[in-house]
């Protein structure tokens, strides 16, 4: 069953200027995906012992001082959530009690400091209900929601700082990429290995990720397929997204072996799927073996999925020697899922997981 965030006193200050830059806000009419930034944001300052100085300011540059943990050693870890608003007139955020609990892990892995709940929770209703008159209205658009947790004090002995910041940013937002995507497989670069960082939502994962996806996109494709750090030889996942596959009409998707982000969309889906009684694996999936199942007509269909992304079709896997993998189908379980977990997160279907939970604006 849904849940409604309870009514608590405003525990955070809101700076003067807020409240005008609010109003002056005008939603543009092509949005893009991360492109439009909301006028202002929420910030809370961890001191070494207690989080404290919470505060709705204006959206602006932050200071921080150059030798920071967070600009030398990447000491930084982030999510990406939604707030919806299409099907009721409060708007409503999806999974938040997930997110926070990833954003723990993340931060455990790099020894950060966890960042309490009730601070995460109350960071987001303020930056929810703030935003709440440009939160867009049209199904498969929402508030992009961008909390990240970094190292402020600065030096070069390699261990973790004491201070700490904590930030969320929104953008209303389309979906991440539109149209069906063109996939080139990585041969060559690694973007996570077992013991490493694969599973925690930090910044150096994504700029391990930076040459090859630069490189894929020169050549005209959208995204990075991740194999395995050690053999190149299992699929990982996207830059970014969860891969899933239909194989003889059942849906595969790589286990979470520990080098895998575990995406609140894909095991949204798994749940799903697993409601309406569609057959699914969590597996090693080999590469080669996948790219002869769509040459042998076997896998008919290719996904990913993430947050930003909800669910993207994808028309084809291209290898590092130009070689073409597409498989028959493009865009027909994926939309079923979509459409599935969209009217969940949109709230124009009963939300039977307890995954959605309202912010009461007023
Ligand atoms: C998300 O889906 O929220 C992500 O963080 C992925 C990013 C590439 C936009």
């Amino acid at each position: 069953m849904p849940t409604s965030a309870a009514s608590t006193p405003r525990a955070y200050a809101i700076e003067s200027g807020c409240a005008e830059a609010l109003a002056s806000f005008k939603l543009p009419q092509t949005l893009g995906f991360g492109l439009v930034t909301a006028p202002v944001m929420y910030s809370a300052e961890f001191d070494g012992s207690s989080w404290s100085n919470k505060q709705l300011l204006k959206y602006g540059p932050l200071e921080i001082l150059p030798g920071a943990r967070a600009l030398q050693y990447a000491e930084l870890v982030f999510e990406g959530m939604k707030a919806y608003r299409v099907g009721k007139d409060q708007p409503n955020l999806f999974r938040p009690h997930d997110h926070w609990r990833r954003l723990a892990n993340s931060s455990e892995r790099l020894s950060i400091p966890v960042l309490p709940e009730a601070v995460f929770m109350e960071g987001l209703e303020a930056m929810v209900r703030a935003c709440a008159p440009f939160i867009p209205r049209i199904s498969k658009q929402a508030l992009y929601l961008r909390p990240f947790v970094y190292g402020t004090e600065a030096g070069y002995l390699i261990r973790n700082s004491t201070t700490l910041r904590f930030i969320i940013i929104a953008n209303p937002s389309e979906v991440y990429q539109s149209g069906a995507l063109s996939v080139a497989i990585e041969r060559l670069d690694a973007r996570a290995a077992n013991g490493g960082t694969g599973t925690a939502k930090t910044g150096g994962n994504y700029a391990a990720s930076l040459r090859a996806s630069s490189a894929a996109s020169a050549r005209g494709h959208h995204v990075v397929l991740w194999l395995d750090a050690p053999e190149h030889r299992y699929v990982q996942e996207l830059s970014g997204m969860n891969l899933f596959a239909v194989i003889d009409g059942n849906l595969h998707t790589p286990e979470l072996d520990g080098t895998i982000l575990p995406g609140i969309t894909r095991d949204s889906l798994i749940a799903i799927a697993r409601r309406d009684g569609m057959p699914l694996q969590q597996r090693r999936i080999e590469i080669d073996e996948l790219l002869r199942q769509v040459r042998e007509g076997r896998c008919t269909e290719l996904f990913a999925c993430g947050t930003a992304a909800i669910v993207s079709p994808i028309k084809q896997l291209v290898d590092a020697d130009g070689a073409v993998y597409a498989p028959a189908q493009v865009d027909t379980i994926a939309a079923q899922l979509r459409e599935s977990l969209l009217s969940i997160q949109e709230r124009r279907a009963a939300d039977t997981f307890g995954w959605t939970r309202e912010v009461q604006v007023g």
